[in-house]
């Protein structure tokens, strides 16, 4: 009989169950919101990206239904031989406006943007120096482009300076940072970022993924919160996030879009946005300029719950967004918590290694503009209560 030649990952599954860091998916029965239903239970739902509560906006989904109903289901088409309507067209315009750049440039997702994008104008010959807490999608992106990797300890802009200064005259280098750290929820150390690609002719690539639709002057992300318009060279933003539907953008110059298209491999080799789904992004592009309450609200919660679980005793690290996590060290402590806090009806889910270092594991809370006064009281008195029976606070 033949062998079995994928018998190791059995193996690794076992491993992991062993270790406690085994992960069941969680399935929600109801809408993305930010109460919801998860397995069967009711939750208040800490978990999503869902920062402004678009993912059921009446505005987005009426956009969307009549998307579909003009323009079908799909494109049938990557963007360059059949696959862009004038409805992406239309997005990539608005989004240029909206972040004040020449161009702008979508893609399937904001992992897809930048993988694509670091990919596309870095070669072998060339350096890439990254934060070293930088998305995994900067990291793919690196690799893929066979440039080398230099990282710098996270938002030490010395350190990155003392890399740079050693560096050879030739080849590209591209300074890369997240704008807000996706598992910390602090912020990219832009300015100092910005000066040191300025003074040694440095590419300036910020990722602003949980930026979008957060940061900045009605969502325009960290560049705009920096006043750094004109000195990041590539802005990544995402439209899958805080913008409620799918997608990804590059905004920048009219020469760095065009050369994307040209270039950026899932741009040439991936199908298109469905039109409903360009037709949600556009509709969230509106909201976020005629609803500003929205943000407001946002990080009103956010400073509420962010306060609270630190008066409560938690560790919540070095959080400066709506992101905050819980950090409780060993991961199978983090999914006891997680697992606890669900069970009483407190969806926040439990982040370890590899995503986080094996002695940073944590619960990862993310508070949105939907989530009321109660619903957050709720979460934190839950939160006091397994903390206490976990003996973390
Ligand atoms: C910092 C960061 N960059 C990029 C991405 C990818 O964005 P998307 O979910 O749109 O692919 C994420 C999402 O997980 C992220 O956290």
């Amino acid at each position: 009989m033949r062998k079995d030649p994928l018998a190791f990952l059995g193996t690794e599954l076992t491993s992991l169950k062993s270790q406690g860091l085994y992960r069941h998916l969680r399935v929600l029965d109801e809408p993305q919101a930010a109460r919801t239903k998860v397995d069967g239970r009711d939750v208040i739902n800490l978990s999503s990206n869902n920062y402004l509560g678009l993912t059921t906006h009446p505005r987005l989904k009426q956009k969307a239904l009549a998307a579909l109903e003009q323009f079908g289901v799909g494109t049938g088409s990557v963007r360059t031989i059949a696959g862009t309507m004038q409805i992406h067209m239309e997005l990539e315009r608005r989004l240029a406006e909206f972040k004040h750049t020449e161009a702008a440039v979508v893609f399937q997702s904001g992992f897809a943007a930048n993988a694509g994008t670091v990919a596309a104008i870095l070669g072998k010959e060339d350096i890439v120096i990254s934060d070293e807490l930088n998305h995994a999608s900067i990291i793919d992106g690196a690799r893929l482009s066979r440039a080398t990797i230099k990282v710098f300890p996270h938002r030490d802009v010395e350190a990155a300076r003392a890399i740079v200064r050693d560096l050879p005259s030739t080849g590209r280098k591209l300074l890369i940072t997240d704008g807000v750290f996706s598992m910390d929820g602090d912020v990219g150390a832009l300015p100092g970022l910005c000066d040191l690609a300025e003074e040694y002719g440095l590419i300036m690539m910020v990722d602003d993924a949980h930026a979008s639709g957060v940061f900045g002057r009605n969502g325009r992300g960290t560049i705009d919160h920096f006043g750094l318009h004109g000195r990041v060279d590539v802005q990544v933003g995402t439209l899958s996030k805080a913008m409620g539907a799918l997608g990804g953008y590059v905004a920048g110059s009219r020469d760095l879009v065009e050369f994307l298209q040209h270039r950026g491999r899932p741009f040439l080799f991936s199908t298109s946005h469905p039109p409903s789904v360009a037709a949600t992004c556009l509709a969230a592009i509106d909201v976020l300029l005629e609803e500003p309450e929205l943000i407001e609200r946002l990080w009103a919660n956010a400073a509420f719950f962010k306060d609270a679980l630190r008066d409560l005793g938690f560790n919540t690290g070095a959080s400066e967004s709506p992101i905050t996590p819980v950090i409780v060290g060993e991961g199978a402590k983090a999914m006891r918590l997680s697992d606890r806090l669900f069970e009483e009806g407190v969806f926040a889910q439990g982040i370890a290694f590899p995503t986080v270092a094996r002695d940073k594991a944590r619960v990862r809370t993310i508070v949105t503009a939907t989530h009321t006064r109660a619903d957050l009281q709720f979460a934190l008195d839950t939160f006091a209560r397994i903390g206490r029976e976990l003996g973390l606070i």
